[in-house]
């Protein structure tokens, strides 16, 4: 970057009230004051950041009450003595105070904190060069970067590279191997070899960082423009072996009788960067990673068929809750989403066949309910054949599929099946309680809808009902009367 206009990049992005404040009080407090960490990376990567992080030498929470009153009412502070940091919310903008400090800066460790240091002690403890630029806040400085390690260099060669020896660096707070491969993911950066290395030595001390802070990490590399660049990198290293077992188990490639089959480990990267250029929806990106999760469990070699997966969607689904309890994933309606994306995942290709009945479309439409495009995005995501011409014609068919479920909605609307005739409706007609009988007529209505046998219409779903009931033996409550 030209030096001019570096200078003015600096001045625009450290104007504004909140910095002029800073400033001015650091000053009055007669107290070294810095921009550092992500703020500062982000304006060099043209990024948003709405999170400021501040180091002074000495007294970083005196400094932040000082700003908190003069910004006024609307800053909001909160003051963590034992971590010695403080924190100012103000308007959108979340901005951290930490004096500088000669060990580790580590916001999340549970260790209280720490002999003060000088500003090069700070940066020392940071994870990476790209992290530990500092701009100068106070007013003879104003706008000065301070960068000891080469960090804008780094930032030039798209490098990630610890500040210190890696192995301290990583011992120090071991979720920054994870950070390093996020960051790679997320910025399109390479991790240095050395460090890339000291990743692989120190990988099992990632066993002591709590899930949530690993799975925090493993979101952000889902949500990466390409996530295959940071899966690549989490199996070469050996640390997804450790949080990730079930994704590395897929790898492989089976030869019998001269029938090999695809190996599920790559295909599942490729269709997950598939998708990712076309949703950033993280539990699609997940489903995509959960689709086949099942196929080394189901895997057998049949004589006739060669190799089988039978039923693999239907396992994976039922893996799924176990593998988001380990990783701390959430156990909600999420959760319930990302498994019908993989016990459905197969459907829309049998209905690729010309002959299919209306009723496995109107059957699709009622389990996937509003989730069915996600459920053909999926679909065509997984689509990973190298053959131009083969892909075309899947996407074709696919877009085929589309058009039948579109018209089937249109006639029928189904996606978002409700009951023409209710249970409590059917009570009162027959005078019925609740019960299994209740719930069996109001199935009866809904398999006829699905199976075109009647319309999705309420007179039509009475006399079917009429009729379902007269043969099990039961009378409309107005029969007896009469
Ligand atoms: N940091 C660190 N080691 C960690 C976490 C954070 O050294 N394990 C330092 C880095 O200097 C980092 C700063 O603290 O830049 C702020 O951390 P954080 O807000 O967690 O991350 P950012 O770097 O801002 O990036 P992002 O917002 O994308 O997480």
């Amino acid at each position: 970057m030209l030096n001019n206009e570096f200078n003015d990049i600096i001045k625009k992005k450290f104007s504004g009230e909140i910095f002029d404040t800073i400033s001015r009080v650091a000053d009055e407090m007669n107290l070294e004051c810095y921009a550092i960490g992500g703020y500062v990376r982000d304006i060099f990567l043209r990024r948003a950041s709405k999170d400021i992080d501040i180091v002074t030498i000495g007294k970083g929470i005196e400094l932040a009450e000082a700003v908190t009153k003069a910004l006024g009412r609307k800053a909001n502070l909160s003051v963590f003595k034992n971590f010695g940091t403080a924190q100012i919310k103000y308007k959108d903008t979340e901005i951290e105070f930490v004096g500088a400090r000669k060990e580790s800066y580590n916001r999340d460790s549970r260790k209280p904190i720490v002999e003060d240091g000088t500003l090069e002690d700070d940066q020392n403890r940071r994870d990476f060069t790209i992290n530990a630029l500092a701009i100068c806040l106070n007013k003879d400085r104003f706008g000065e970067l301070l960068d000891p390690f080469g960090g804008l260099k780094d930032m030039d060669s798209l490098t990630i590279r610890t500040p210190l020896d890696p192995d301290i660096t990583f011992s120090d707070d071991p979720l920054r191997m994870l950070r390093a491969i996020r960051f790679s993911s997320q910025l399109g950066f390479d991790i240095e070899p050395k460090t890339f290395d000291a990743i692989s030595r120190n990988k099992d001390r990632i066993e002591i960082i709590s899930r949530e802070r690993i799975i925090d990490e493993v979101n952000k590399i889902v949500l990466s423009p390409k996530p295959s660049v940071g899966f690549l990198q989490l199996d070469q290293t050996g640390l997804l072996s450790i949080i990730f077992p079930e994704l590395v188990a897929l790898k492989g490639a089976e030869t019998k009788e001269g029938v090999g089959h695809k190996d599920n480990f790559y295909h599942t990267l490729v269709v997950l960067d598939n998708i990712s250029k076309k949703t950033d929806n993280l539990w699609l990106r997940w489903s995509a990673i959960l689709h086949d999760i099942a196929k080394p469990a189901t895997k057998r070699w049949d004589n006739k068929f060669g190799w089988t997966f039978h039923n693999h969607n239907f396992i994976g689904e039922k893996m799924i809750p176990g593998i988001f309890r380990r990783m701390k994933l959430p156990l909600n309606e999420k959760m319930k989403y990302v498994q019908k994306m993989v016990t459905l995942h197969m459907r829309p290709q049998v209905l690729v066949d010309e002959e299919i009945s209306d009723s496995a479309i109107r059957r699709l439409l009622f389990e996937a309910g509003d989730d069915i495009d996600d459920l053909m995005t999926l679909c065509e995501a997984d689509i990973t054949s190298k053959n131009p011409d083969k892909v075309r014609r899947y996407l074709r068919n696919f877009e085929i599929v589309r058009q039948k479920l579109r018209d089937i909605e249109e006639k029928d609307q189904v996606r978002n099946f409700q009951p023409p005739i209710k249970g409590e409706e059917i009570m009162e007609m027959f005078g019925l309680g609740p019960g299994v009988e209740v719930g069996r007529l109001k199935a009866s209505i809904k398999d006829a809808i699905l199976d075109g046998v009647i319309p999705n219409e309420y007179d039509a779903a009475y006399n079917y009902l009429i009729e379902k009931a007269k043969k099990i033996g039961l009378k409309p409550k107005g029969d007896d009367v009469r």
